[in-house]
């Protein structure tokens, strides 16, 4: 199971989930619209680039390289949320102070995660 935390936005206390990845993996948005919590999103696809998020990971090291698919790194691109430098990177350095869109990262299993906007 996978526990997350979202805080952000008017939330006035963070909300705590422990969502189950292993049947159906859900996106952040995905779990964001079936808890009607209030992060703002608008396409829900991976396009519009309005579900920016900071991700904490509590259980993996501080830092870490992921791989970003195309398409996030061109909306994050469009919306000046990376560097053309890290648009043109393959991989990029996963840290707390990053923007993520929230569509398309689907937690792990094992993940502990804090999600603030
Ligand atoms: S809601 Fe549009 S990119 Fe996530």
């Amino acid at each position: 199971m996978a526990k997350i935390t979202f805080f952000g936005g008017k939330m006035s206390t963070p909300e705590v989930l422990t969502v189950d990845m292993t049947s159906t993996p859900q996106s952040l948005t995905e779990i964001v619209r079936e808890q009607g919590l209030p992060l703002y999103w608008r396409c829900g696809h991976g396009t519009c680039g309005a579900c920016a998020v900071h991700l904490h990971f509590q259980n993996r090291q501080a830092s870490f390289s992921v791989i970003l698919s195309n398409k996030e790194k061109n909306v994050m691109l469009r919306h000046q949320l990376i560097s053309k430098e890290a648009h043109a990177e393959e991989q990029i350095v996963q840290t707390n102070e990053i923007w993520r869109l929230a569509c398309h990262v689907y937690p792990d299993q094992l993940d502990d995660l804090l999600v603030t906007w």
